[in-house]
């Protein structure tokens, strides 16, 4: 059975149902309320099924009873086979064209017939028969994907699936705050609606961006994944019993696609196959970031920055958030308090800085002297309401605000004009693109200045209220955002309430192509507000966090899912955003942080000062240690991010899960996590706590800091982490690039390269690196970059150059191999390609090989024994 979908304005405050909010064809237990049994209602087959286009067509029609009404009588459902490992499953109204996600995802079918030799399709094929579709995967027989626990409804505004797991390990689906990566099946409804909403512990709200979509582990530790394509208002119900996952959204169609992995790595390749790899960051990107709103003038930012690099802090980025602007407005500087901020930016710039500010959607109209609003105006820009006008909502500007429509090729030129005129004011490296949910404040609050109050219709009020509208003041859908009804792209041809959380997404996408047109460089581009496919172009932070402690804890999962998702340059305020930053609390998010694919420090207007340096007593030293480790680990780092966007891995930060899915313990483990498959990051996470109890999967583990080895086989080790020190390992087997840090990524990519090269039982290792310059547009795509591979067997280190191109590493030397797990065999001598002046040492204590002074050109292929 199934829970009723009961409309959320019908339910109590707590979300629970009450026996009146009960309506019939449901029936109300004592203590739930629930929908028939299966097969009571839902779709039969209503004649033969047909093959167009590569794809079967079997045409189902409504039997039993409606839940709101506006049931679409006669549905088709479309199979569509897209490789041996994909499938997609749409259900639409052949009669209507209904609304669509309009982004286009790699979908071709392949002209397969309902089998691969990964899975097979299973459903009704005899007219009259309730529809409900199996896919089995052939290797176990598990049956992964299962509609027959409820009836599909297909109505103009509901329309559900419910789909039955072959196991209780789901992974996914957000964005959202949840205290565990693999999620509780604890019956809890989850809303998907882009929303500005800061996470809170507590609620099981709506956050920026919306990924329907979840990757699950069944018991024998295949794994699949499925996504609903659907950008309309959804909540999902991760049900206990079946167990099963309910999908419920208001418009569009279901149009599900099916991943069959087999391990959770291919499941996410498969993802990210169809929805668009992730782009290749900028090698600056990785450095270390400083941020915050409320510098309130120059001589703040500049301390701040001083601060940090008086420390010895390596930093690369720093940011103007809207305080830096002429009263919030896009593409200004404030004339009074940032007097001088684009000749800081240049001599910044200068020493290898780099500068990021923030744009947001909002634009103030009726400013004097402000043309930005005037030049959008002439290109058709707005979003405009039914009426044909311009919607005006209150954002931070002091004037009522208009919202660019990202789905008008007009908007597009306007935008990357507005970017790159921007430019001549001041010189960026990337935008970082924030309140595009899109955000606005007071909406439906009655007495505020310019508020908007959205009327009454069935876009703004639909019959069935997903979870989604929960949380405002008013329970709408559109608090906190625009009115649903209001009309987008060419011609209105979309409604928001269709759109509404792909505005992020679309807003990005202009901004990318302004950002590399105005810089000529690769660039930066991050979003508050994401859908499925936004990491090909751009990154995610996981919002206004709180100096919380489990806000720490979360922020892992952050990472996991967004790695999950798609969006591997990911990280959270570290500190925190809300909340006065305390100091321990600080010091451990800087190590953690030191760690996120994107390690920015940010924190909100009126809070205490948390710049690392600025604390008395460890958070600089502590901080100085973590990210110099980052530092040298750079390369690595980068290798990774290009394995992601060239579909060789699926994620970058990985999960134990995702990486040892053959041990089980790994399934819940969401406080630790690997970089790539070979380093392991045990960060200590609660207050006062110096020692991590840390999960070691079965094989040989090297402290990263002395070298020491442990051969696990599989448990948990209690590790020391005093204030200062955080829990690093590496992998046996792998070999990690690294470079001599600096006090900035422009000076350490000039550095001599090093490798760690851990051994396994065998001692055998392998490992690769990847390297351009670090900025330029389209690197991969015009083969000017520098691909190897590393090879350790029987004392011989190779590098095989699979792309060569020796201008990316002109000059530049491998200089230093350690070489760890050496089984206690002390080395006499090294020779082959390197330099005679090599020192080769042996460290007894941790039976670790060191040679130094190597010099050999990495650019080259090279042996060494
Ligand atoms: C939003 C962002 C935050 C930013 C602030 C001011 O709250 O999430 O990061 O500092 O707006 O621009």
């Amino acid at each position: 059975q199934v829970e009723c979908p009961v409309s959320y304005n019908a339910r109590n405050p707590d979300y629970s149902i009450s026996q009146g909010a009960c309506f019939s064809p449901c029936t109300w237990d004592g203590s739930n309320c629930w929908l028939p049994d299966f097969p009571s209602y839902g779709y039969v087959v209503d004649g033969p099924s047909t093959n167009i286009s590569a794809s079967i067509r079997i045409p189902l029609r409504k039997f039993g009873p409606s839940l709101y009404g506006l049931d679409v009588t006669s549905i088709v459902v479309e199979i569509s086979i897209l490789t041996e490992n994909s499938v997609r499953i749409k259900f639409y109204d052949p009669a209507n064209q209904r609304y669509e996600v309009p982004i286009s995802i790699n979908n071709a079918p392949s002209g397969k017939q309902l089998s691969t030799s990964e899975f097979d399709v299973i459903y009704p094929e005899q007219v009259g028969s309730v529809f409900s579709l199996q896919i089995i995967r052939k290797s176990t027989g598990t049956v992964i994907f299962d509609t027959s626990v409820a009836g599909i409804t297909f109505e103009d505004q509901l329309l559900s699936l419910a789909i039955r797991l072959p196991s209780r390990n789901v992974y996914g689906l957000g964005e959202s705050y949840h205290p565990t990566f693999r999620r509780e099946l604890d019956d809890s409804t989850w809303p998907l609606w882009a929303r500005d909403e800061p996470p809170n512990p507590f609620a099981k709200t709506s956050l920026y961006g919306v990924h329907p979509y979840y990757s699950v582990i069944e018991a024998d530790g295949n794994s699949h994944g499925v996504l609903l394509f659907n950008s309309n208002a959804q909540e999902y119900l991760l049900q206990s019993t079946a167990p099963a996952v309910v999908f419920r959204t208001i418009g569009g169609v279901l149009d599900f696609y099916v991943m069959t992995g087999p391990t959770p790595e291919d499941v996410t390749r498969q993802y990210t196959s169809l929805v668009g790899r992730s782009f290749l960051p900028p090698y600056w990107s990785l450095g270390f970031q400083l941020s915050r709103y409320g510098y309130n003038n120059l001589q703040n930012m500049k301390d701040a920055i001083a601060r940090t690099k008086s420390c010895n802090i390596p930093l690369d980025v720093f940011y103007g958030d809207i305080d830096t602007m002429d009263q919030q407005a896009d593409f200004t500087i404030d004339p009074v308090n940032f007097v001088g901020l684009p000749e800081y930016v240049d001599e910044q710039r200068a020493l290898g800085m780099r500068y990021v500010p923030i744009i947001d959607p909002a634009i103030p109209g009726n400013r004097p002297g402000y043309p930005t609003y005037e030049r959008g105006l002439r290109a058709g820009a707005y979003i405009t309401t039914e009426t044909g006008d311009i919607l005006f909502g209150n954002v931070w500007p002091p004037e009522p605000v208009a919202f660019p429509d990202f789905l008008r090729p007009g908007t597009l030129d306007w935008w990357i004009t507005e970017i790159t005129e921007f430019y001549q004011t001041i010189k960026f490296d990337g935008l970082w693109i924030d309140m595009n949910e899109p955000a606005n404040f007071n909406t439906n609050i009655p007495g505020s200045e310019y508020t908007l109050s959205c009327p009454t219709n069935r876009w703004d009020d639909p019959p069935y209220v997903p979870k989604a509208g929960r949380l405002g003041p008013t329970d709408r859908l559109s608090d906190k955002t625009i009115c649903l009804a209001n009309t987008q792209g060419e011609n209105g041809t979309y409604r928001h309430y269709d759109v509404h959380s792909l505005y992020g997404y679309t807003e990005t996408i202009p901004t990318s192509i302004a950002c590399q047109s105005a810089t000529g460089k690769r660039g930066l581009v991050f979003t508050r507000s994401s859908f499925v496919g936004s990491g090909i172009l751009g990154g995610h932070w996981t919002g206004d966090n709180y100096a919380y402690w489990d806000h720490l804890q979360y922020s892992v999962i952050g990472l996991l899912d967004f790695n999950i998702f798609g969006l591997p340059y990911v990280g959270a305020d570290i500190c925190a955003y809300f909340g006065d930053s305390e100091e321990r609390l600080c010091e451990r998010w800087q190590e953690l942080g030191a760690f996120y694919p994107f390690s920015r420090n940010h924190n909100t207007l009126g809070t205490t000062d948390q710049d690392p340096c600025t604390w008395p007593l460890t958070v600089g030293e502590s901080t100085r240690k973590a990210v110099t480790i980052r530092y040298t680990l750079l390369p690595y780092f980068y290798t990774s991010f290009y394995r992601a966007n060239q579909g060789i891995d699926g994620t970058v930060i990985r999960s134990l899960a995702w990486e040892f899915t053959s041990d089980q313990e790994t399934w819940n483990i969401d406080r630790q996590f690997l970089w790539r498959d070979a380093l392991l990051v045990s960060p200590a996470l609660d207050i006062d706590s110096v020692v991590v109890s840390a999960y070691f999967p079965a094989g040989d583990w090297f402290d990263y800091y002395t070298g020491e080895k442990y051969t696990s086989i599989g448990t948990y080790i209690l590790l020391g982490a005093p204030t200062d020190f955080i829990p690093v390992h590496v992998r046996g087997g792998y070999i990690l690039p690294t470079q001599e840090p600096a006090s900035n990524t422009v000076l350490s990519r000039q550095n001599t390269f090093g490798l760690i090269v851990a051994l396994d039982g065998a001692r055998t290792a392998i490992g690769d690196l990847f390297w351009d310059d670090g900025e330029s547009i389209d690197t991969v795509s015009s083969g000017t970059y520098h691909y190897g591979t590393f090879n350790f067997a029987q004392d011989t280190l190779t590098q095989t150059v699979v792309n060569n191109y020796p201008a990316a590493l002109e000059g530049l030397v491998l200089d230093k191999i350690e070489i760890l797990g050496n089984n206690g065999q002390v080395p006499t001598s090294v020779s082959g390609d390197i330099s005679v002046d090599a020192l080769i040492t042996y460290d007894s204590t941790y039976d670790k090989v060191i040679i130094t002074g190597a010099a050999i050109p990495i650019a080259q292929a090279f042996t060494i024994t």
